[in-house]
Order: structure tokens, then sequence, then C-alpha cells
């Protein structure tokens, strides 16, 4: 259960549209718990509901996950299929209350490189949730930035070549709709848990201007009221979008 006042802080008129979250520190939580890593990831499941049932009460329009890097798939193999496996069972398990939340999942990243049973689960769940108009849970699996921008340039250049598209045509609009966030606004906040404070090759073009939030929080520890207090910092922030501070408060 989360603490109401830590909930009553948060501004509802000036909430973050797009929260992005990479969810560090499952493997360490586990290690400190006497556990194997699997479980740390269990658990880190357990924290991902509770996030996105919270963010979609507050009103939070986009939230995206890290679930899966490009570079996870170096990991050991037991890990790999163990995350493969829980992807499975979290979605069997979970689809339910996501249409009964509203929730719209989405996915980011190199998908096809998904085993067989996992991606056909997720096709299944992103069907049944598509007309939902909550929260849209984006889940980044086999994502990488640089992964999704050279994706990008190639198929710019591609069309260049074709000539279905001029060189002039080329601006900052057109590698927006060229990445895999298309019709997905940039995150307003980032948080990390876990203790890093790096970016890790998440959503590089899209972070430009939005707010850092670091915790030392291990994911499978991080529940509603971490969300709550990552938000109510964001507020007492002034975001500024390369304006001095004088420029943002007469505008305001
Ligand atoms: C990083 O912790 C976490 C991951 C690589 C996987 C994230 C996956 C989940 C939270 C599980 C379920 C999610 C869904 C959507 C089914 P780490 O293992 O790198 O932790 P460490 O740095 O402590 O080793």
């Amino acid at each position: 259960m989360y603490n109401r006042l830590m909930k009553e802080q948060i501004d509802s008129t000036r909430l973050p549209q797009h929260i992005a979250i990479i969810m560090d520190g499952n493997g360490r939580w586990a290690q400190k718990n006497g556990m194997e890593r699997y479980m740390g990831h269990q658990e880190g499941a357990v924290s991902v509901r509770k996030v996105v049932e919270a963010a979609g009460e507050i009103g939070i329009k986009y939230l995206t996950l890290y679930a899966f890097s490009t570079e996870n798939w170096n990991r050991p193999k037991e890990e790999v299929d163990a995350l493969m496996a829980l992807l499975i069972t979290t979605i069997q398990r979970e689809t339910g209350d996501l249409m009964k939340n509203n929730v719209r999942l989405q996915a980011i990243g190199d998908i096809e490189r998904l085993p067989e049973a996992s991606k056909s689960e997720l096709h299944w769940c992103l069907n049944e949730t598509s007309k939902n108009t909550g929260l849209t849970l984006v889940l980044a699996l086999s994502y990488s930035s640089r992964w999704e921008i050279t994706k990008a340039v190639h198929d710019i250049a591609q069309a260049v070549k074709e000539n279905r598209l001029h060189l002039e045509e080329i601006d900052e609009a057109l590698i927006d709709k060229s990445l895999t966030t298309k019709n997905i606004p940039d995150p307003d906040l980032l948080i990390r848990t876990g203790g890093e404070h790096r970016i890790s090759n998440y959503l590089l073009w899209q972070l430009a201007y939005a707010e850092l939030y670091f915790t030392p929080t291990y994911w499978p520890e991080f529940r509603e009221n971490s969300l709550f207090e990552a938000i109510v910092d964001y507020q007492k922030r002034e975001r500024r979008f390369g304006k001095t501070g004088e420029q943002i408060q007469s505008e305001k």
C-alpha cells in the first residue's frame, strides 16, 4: 500500500506526460537477499505491475520501460531464457488487468529477434490492448538507441536512393518519424534505479530535454511511493529548453 501523503504532494496539473525508466538493480537486489539473479527479475516484474498501476491512476499518459537491451543478449543463456520466459508469464498474468485499467501496450526495439513464443505472446497482448485509451505502456525490448538510429539512417538513405525523398526534406521531424518511437512524445522525465548514473544506450535522441532522476533504490524495491517521489522532485525543477529563466517566467 502506498503513502497517500506522498501522492497528495503531486500537482496533477503539471504531470510529466511521458516517463521513461531504466529498471536497474534486479541482480544486486537478489544477491543482497541471498537469491538467484532470476528471482530479482521476478520481483522486478512485481514493481512493473505496481508502477504501471500507479502511473495510470495519477494520469500519466506514457510510460516506457527498458525491459531488455540489445546488449542484454550477451548475458548468460540461462538468464536470457529466464527473462524471455518472464515476459511470457507476465503478459499472461497481467493482460486482464491491463484491460481493466485501460492500458495500451506498445513495444519498441528489434522485436524480430525475440524467440517465437515471446514474440507471439507479445503480439497477442499488443493487439488485445490496442484500443485502450488510458496509459500507454511502452516496453523497450531488444532495444538500443544506436540500433534504432542506425536503422533510421538506413531507411532514410534507402528512400533518398530510390528518389522517394529529397536530401532537403531531411529534418528533425523526419528523423523523429523514422524512429521506433514515432507517435510517442519525447520523455519529460527519465528515472534510473540501482545507483548508476548512466543513460546506457536508451532513447538517446528522445531524451534531449528530459529531466534526469537517479536513485540508489534497486528496481525490485522501487514501488508506488518511489514513483511519486520522483514526480515530486521533477515538479520542483524548471525546464528551460535552452531559454533563460527570465524568458520562462515571463511566458507563464
Ligand atoms: C536490470 O537489472 C534489469 C533487466 C536487465 C531486466 C528488467 C526486467 C524486469 C524488471 C523484469 C520484468 C519486466 C517485464 C516487462 C516482464 P540487472 O540485472 O542489470 O541488475 P544488476 O545491475 O543489479 O545486475
